[in-house]
């Protein structure tokens, strides 16, 4: 069924983007309600305005509370028709009022292969810590950080000596790939959840030529 979407993001939206871009391909089954941004300067709501999407930004800051700046986020994404929720690059963690708001329908993004690497350096880190292979995880949000139930990796190689923006790069190519890729299994509603296992529902839906540098699991399905 269709996703009615929202996006929350804090920064450059390289991952709504992505999912902007599946939508308008037809590739992804949702209508993208409102991009969210708790600051007012994130390029996120650059690209949603100039996508037609409606674009607002809440300072968390102007909250006493984490809790009441998530019951506003609740507010404006219920108001706005949101019933699904995709942190792309959104740096706050959410409280129980936000998350009951939307039980199972959050999901995010992560540069590394969780639970290795978890936190808002996951890229840095991995490299810092000296990984040849590295990643990406799409997962379901839950209240503890990078924490929730797995959908779906990627594994990218981490070559020694290179820099990190480039390291980066590679794992970011991935990400826009996997995320709207997730979003639309979610909307296929092929996503079945058990003792924190993710199985992915079979379909006879074609299968994208697998990545030449990664190792992506479920494999991506054609136009991802
Ligand atoms: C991505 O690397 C994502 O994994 C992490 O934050 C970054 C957001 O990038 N959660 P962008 O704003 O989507 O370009």
């Amino acid at each position: 069924m269709t996703l009615q979407l929202a996006v929350l993001a804090s920064g450059n939206g390289g991952n709504l983007q992505a999912i902007i871009d599946h939508i308008s391909r037809g590739t992804l089954d949702a209508s993208l309600r409102v991009v969210l941004c708790n600051r007012e300067d994130a390029y996120a709501l650059t690209r949603a305005r100039k996508a037609g999407i409606t674009a607002i930004s809440l300072d968390h800051r102007s909250y006493a509370t984490r809790e009441a700046f998530d019951e506003a986020m609740v507010r404006c994404l219920q108001d706005n028709g949101a019933d699904t929720v995709a942190l792309a690059g959104f740096m706050r963690m959410l409280s129980p009022v936000f998350l009951e708001a939307f039980p199972q329908r959050v999901l995010n993004i992560h540069p590394a292969i969780l639970p290795a690497f978890p936190g808002v350096h996951g890229a840095a880190d991995a490299r810092n810590w000296g990984v040849t292979i590295t990643g990406c995880t799409v997962h379901f949000v839950d209240a503890i950080m990078d924490h929730g139930e797995v959908i779906v990796q990627a594994a990218v190689p981490a070559n020694p000596g290179e820099s990190l923006e480039v390291l980066q790069n590679r794992i970011h190519a991935m990400e826009h790939r996997l995320y709207p890729q997730a979003l639309a299994w979610l909307a296929q509603n092929r996503l079945c959840v058990a003792d924190r296992v993710v199985r992915l529902a079979p379909s006879d839906r074609k299968r994208a030529p697998a990545p030449v540098d990664a190792l992506v699991w479920p494999p991506l399905e054609e136009g991802f």
